[in-house]
């Protein structure tokens, strides 16, 4: 899950490295460091903790050098402190590299370079065993070295390595861990995704499993698993280095939540062709193929999986197929019954998700079709599926997923409708309608934004409870999960999402004058049994903040607080109330002084099972 940045070009390598870091830190932000190459020897710096840290140490101590690589790390074996932060060095403190991923046989390996090459470890990692295993068979050829270690590591990793003795040769190689190549001029670079990149290049190859790169500064060789020199695909990728910043606001995350009328818009914008009707480039899937399936499993982890709930209405109702949606580590245990008659849909912000990937690898080793809804472009879910759908919500930079989730939404109620569409499940009427009350969301997220000093005086007032409840029914029982997770997360309170019916089955032994319920109340044919819930957990004396739509003024009498979404569809409620549930979080998160853009224990991209 850390962040890998490599340079090899003419500028100071020492200051592309850390803002190249800086981009990534979302990534792992346990702790950070660099290796320069510099007059035959290698310098290293690193820090427990954030790149702050870092560069704290550094303060204006002059690192020269026009080669190197760096890392933040997302600790997997050893604790986060100063020793166990990369980059890593051989004995000889002739080799360095940054390695992301899991060394699974580091202890037989660690045993054998003991005995056979006489080396001692200094740190508690997987990692350092690749460093002494490529110091060890180093004859002058990195490349080589790194080839020989990897044939005999076993797990995932993406490694980056450096030589003293070669100061314009950078060598990479990838396995179940992502890794791009940045294409510069009179420069290159390796990095864990395009972030790092933004403010060099635009275009980048993205490496297969099992490649290696060597980079000098004029030059990009690739080679595959047999060794053979290939060309990978060139990406174009289009982020400005604006979008990957936080553009004068406090947090990315309210940055993001604010992006989302202006994704929503470009997600529905980009698939609608002049006569309306919706087109995804990406998608194969033809008539015969749509017919022949008959069933449809949605498969994510956290927020994604959030989103796959909502999807499954969307799509039973459009095109009454049977959905199932699971979280991505459950699927893959349980034998799930998939064969050539099943659509499996993962979704994914990253698409690097470890878990969701091992499902596709699952679903599709039983003859399913893959298909995926994915923000990064040319990310590891997009190449293992047969059709992809990208989001198209930009970079998304803090750990609590906003921007994307919204975006998910909207990409899978354009897949129900182009399906319902194409098998005739939906009637023309029907489908025009619904585009057209799409397309009047953004301008309606707006309006609920508009009114968000209203829900930050209610965080004011409540940040300090401990206890935290959502209820809802029906399409708002999902975004209730949403809304829940998003406060765990960056607030660190212990809060709970139950179906509003489940209540009195159990839970609603916990209501008290401490609790706080967060009350979804916006599915018209709902709307009254969600009116007896509200009431059934006020009479515990629980706070209840309700959120409804616009035209159910009267339920203010039952609730402590009331928030107002712009009446819309019931289906496309969602979009409209998961935007207070974000800002709530945010605030009671600010409130409680939480490091927001980068909550403790999590990391953006979740590569590890
Ligand atoms: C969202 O706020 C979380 N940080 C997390 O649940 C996330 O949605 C999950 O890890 C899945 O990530 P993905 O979309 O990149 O696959
Ligand atoms: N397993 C390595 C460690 O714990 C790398 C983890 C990472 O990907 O950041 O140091």
């Amino acid at each position: 899950m850390c962040g890998i940045v490599g340079y090899v070009g003419t500028e100071e390598a020492k200051d592309i490295i850390i803002d190249g870091l800086r981009r990534l830190e979302y990534r792992g932000y346990d702790s950070a460091g660099i290796a320069i190459v510099n007059d035959g020897s290698i310098i290293v710096r690193k820090h427990v903790g954030e790149i702050i840290n870092l560069e704290k140490l550094i303060g204006n101590e002059k690192i020269s050098g026009n080669i190197g690589i760096g890392h933040t790390r997302w600790a997997t074996h050893g604790a986060p402190s100063d020793l166990n932060s990369h980059p890593h060095l051989n004995e000889a403190n002739s080799i360095a590299i940054v390695h992301n991923g899991i060394v699974e046989n580091y202890i037989e390996l660690k045993a054998m370079l003991k005995e056979k090459h006489n080396v001692s470890f200094k740190t508690e990692t997987d990692s350092e065993v690749i460093a002494m295993l490529i110091g060890a068979y180093y004859e002058g050829d990195l490349k080589e070295a790194l080839l020989k270690a990897v044939s005999i590591i076993r797990g995932a990793y993406a490694i980056a390595a450096v030589a003293a003795d070669n100061p314009n040769e950078l060598v990479a190689h990838r396995k179940d861990a992502p890794l791009i190549v940045g294409i510069g001029k009179g420069c290159n670079f390796v990095a864990s995704d395009f972030s790092a990149l933004v403010k060099h290049t635009d275009d980048v190859y993205l490496l297969e499993n099992d490649d290696t790169v060597i980079l000098t500064r004029d030059s990009i060789k690739i080679l595959d698993a047999n060794e053979k020199q290939v060309q990978r695909t060139l990406m174009h990728i289009g982020w400005s280095a604006e979008a990957a910043e936080k553009g004068g606001h406090e947090h990315f995350m309210m940055k993001e939540i604010l992006e989302q009328p202006a994704v929503v818009k470009e997600t529905i914008k980009r698939r609608l062709n002049e006569d309306g009707i919706i087109e995804f480039d990406e998608i194969k899937i033809g008539l015969n193929e749509l017919k022949s399936f008959d069933k449809i499993y949605i498969v994510a982890c956290g927020t994604a999986y959030h989103a796959g709930l909502i999807g499954r209405y969307a799509i039973e109702n459009m095109v009454k197929i049977p959905v199932e949606v699971d979280v991505a580590s459950e699927f893959r245990y349980r034998n799930p019954l998939v064969d050539e008659k099943t659509l499996f849909i993962a979704i994914s912000q990253s698409g690097e998700t470890s878990d969701t990937l091992a499902a596709i690898k699952e679903a599709k080793g039983k003859g399913a079709r893959i298909l995926s809804i994915i923000n990064v472009v040319g990310s590891s879910v997009a190449r293992e599926s047969d059709d992809v759908i990208y989001t198209w919500a930009g970079p998304e930079i803090a750990v609590a997923s906003t921007k994307a989730f919204i975006t998910q939404i909207v990409c899978l109620h354009m897949l129900s409708l182009y399906m319902g569409r194409l098998v005739g499940t939906i009637s023309n009427r029907h489908y025009e309608e619904f585009i057209s009350e799409m397309l009047k969301m953004p301008e309606k997220i707006d309006e609920v934004l508009a009114n968000r000093s209203e829900i930050e005086e209610y965080a004011k007032d409540l940040y300090s409870r401990e206890k935290v409840f959502y209820i809802g029914r029906g399409l708002d029982s999902a975004v209730c999960l949403e809304g829940s997770l998003k406060l765990k997360e960056i607030s660190y309170i212990n809060s709970f999402a139950i179906a509003a019916g489940e209540l009195k089955h159990g839970t609603i032994a916990l209501m008290d004058p401490d609790t706080i319920v967060i009350a979804l109340a916006t599915q018209d044919k709902l709307y009254e049994k969600m009116l007896s819930n509200i009431q059934e957990v006020k009479s515990r004396r629980a706070h209840v903040i309700t959120i409804t739509k616009d035209k159910n003024r009267s339920i203010s009498d039952s609730s402590d607080e009331t928030i107002y979404i712009p009446d819309c569809l019931d289906e496309l409620t969602p979009l409209l109330s998961v935007v207070p549930l974000q800002l709530f979080a945010y605030y009671v998160a600010k409130e409680r002084e939480c490091n927001i853009d980068k909550p403790k224990n999590l990391a953006k991209s979740v590569t590890v099972e």
